[in-house]
């Protein structure tokens, strides 16, 4: 049983992180009280910002034997809500921004060494400034931390081609619920001996441990870009175009992103700067992009030749290849705003699902027409990761419904769509992962045997459960 902690505890563990390591005045600690998404409003008596290894070892051996919770808390831009504490005030927040050195960086063996604080954009910065690459890319890179990356096991609009946070990981530094530092940090291609603990942590939102520093995989550096905007009359054709362009292109294609016309219409009208692609409408578009670190590569020839054939094959209607870094940037934007854009358009129930690539088709397909017959107002917002069959399939608010009843119907809605992703062996969550949001859909659509084990995890891992209470899996 969790406890709110007297004011002795605070003082303790305010001694472990100095002077300049907490914030307790009710202003300073609201910012890490409300998700991203404002789904939640937490309570919590302190902030802590540790800023080595040992103090977050100090923190959480403190805490466990008091019996006080911890919430890991980085960028705070979860759409699950993983990030905050709970209404009970038994929790203090875990904020890893200070540890946020970029330990080493070895382009030799392709590979860097980072704290769980750094900001995703500066990882991939000093990548680049050692000539290479790394390549997990997400629109909140300005202000995400790798830590809250790597523990949510990030996706974003490099999947198809590098794979998710997961497989970006040589090895991780993690300190356990007991305040025992597992130190696996190290930057092996082959390591087999043994259970793959760090996989443990990677995706499990900190509720096994908190990553506190991890060793990545890095990638030659980029040099050639192919980007276009293809006008595609349905699903179907999107999911053939990629696979001959995959073919086509030698596997070069990094981002495949599929955006509706609404997508269009909603980031033309509300976001500045944003222009239509195309002098005509369409009904889907794709944000396709090849990269390659050969320079001489002629990715615009292999593009512009590869879509032509798709247009001859009725796969594409119309596409433009950018020409410039500037018209590059203005295609990835319109992208990139969708989310904020819809923001502008009322209220969103949001739905992450992913099924088999080639099964997209036919779960666009179903769940459009359960939302025409049951929801014929809302707006289809449907975009996304088609080369990770990663949809985020998303009703708008529809005119003349207020957000409240909208969004009374929340549950009975997702519960649809996500029985049709699951129907296909989909998964209601492909990205994004459970956080708080999710507790009851893992409960209902993991199997006896998946909770088993996971609870079992938990339990070996994190016995008091301490560890990010009521994330994952119930309290
Ligand atoms: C995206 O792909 O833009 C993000 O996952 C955010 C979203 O789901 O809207
Ligand atoms: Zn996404």
């Amino acid at each position: 049983m969790l406890r709110s902690p007297p004011a002795a505890d605070l003082t303790a563990l305010k001694s472990i992180v100095g002077p300049a390591g907490s914030l307790e005045s009710a202003g300073d600690v609201e910012p890490y009280l409300v998700d991203f998404r404002k789904l939640y409003h937490g309570k919590s008596p302190l902030v802590l910002l540790p800023s080595s290894t040992q103090q977050v070892s100090k923190i959480l051996a403190y805490c466990n034997e008091q019996g006080i919770g911890v919430v890991p808390h980085a960028g705070n831009t979860s759409y699950c809500g993983g990030p905050v504490p709970d209404e009970s005030g038994t929790q203090v927040v875990l904020a890893m921004r200070r540890l946020n050195k970029v330990r080493s960086v070895e382009p030799l063996n392709y590979s860097m060494t980072v704290e769980a604080g750094v900001v995703l954009a500066a990882v991939q910065e000093a990548a680049e400034r050692a000539d290479r690459l790394f390549p997990l890319s997400l629109g909140s890179e300005g202000s995400c931390q790798i830590g809250g990356n790597l523990s949510t096991n990030a996706g974003g609009t490099a999947v198809l081609r590098y794979g998710m946070a997961r497989e970006l990981v040589l090895g991780l530094e993690v300190v356990l619920a007991d305040g025992r530092v597992l130190d696996s940090l190290r930057t092996l291609r082959k390591d087999n001996t043994g259970y793959d603990l760090k996989a443990l942590f990677l995706g499990s939102e900190g509720t096994l441990g908190v990553i506190t520093a991890a060793c990545l995989k890095l990638f030659p550096k980029p040099v050639a870009f192919a980007t276009a905007m293809v006008a595609v009359p349905d699903v179907t054709a999107a999911v053939a175009l990629l696979a001959s362009l995959r073919a086509a292109s030698g596997d070069r294609v990094t981002t495949f992103e599929l955006i509706p016309r609404i997508g269009i219409e909603l980031t033309t009208r509300h976001i500045a700067g944003v222009t239509d692609p195309l002098d005509k409408a369409y009904a889907w578009y794709v944000l396709a992009e090849l990269t390659s670190a050969r320079a001489a590569d002629d990715l615009n020839g292999t593009l512009e030749s590869a879509l032509a054939g798709a247009m001859d094959q009725g796969q594409a209607l119309d596409a433009v290849i950018a020409t410039s870094l500037a018209q590059r940037d203005a295609l990835w934007r319109i992208r990139e705003t969708i989310p904020e854009a819809q923001t502008h358009h009322g209220a969103s129930i949001k739905h992450d699902v992913s099924v088999p690539v080639a099964a997209l088709p036919e779960f666009v397909a179903k769940a459009s027409a359960w939302v025409a017959k049951n929801v014929p107002d809302a707006r289809l917002v449907a975009y996304g990761h088609v080369g990770d069959g990663n949809l985020h399939f998303n009703l708008s608010q529809p005119a003349g419904v207020t957000a409240e009843s909208f969004m009374a119907r929340r549950a009975e809605i997702q519960r649809a769509i996500y029985d049709i992703a699951l129907a296909m062996r989909g998964s209601f969550s492909a990205e994004h992962g459970i956080g708080r949001y999710k507790v009851d859909e893992l409960e209902h659509y993991r199997s006896a045997v998946e909770l088993d084990v996971m609870r079992a995890m938990k339990h070996a891992l994190d016995p008091k459960g301490i560890l990010n209470p009521g994330k994952v899996l119930r309290g």
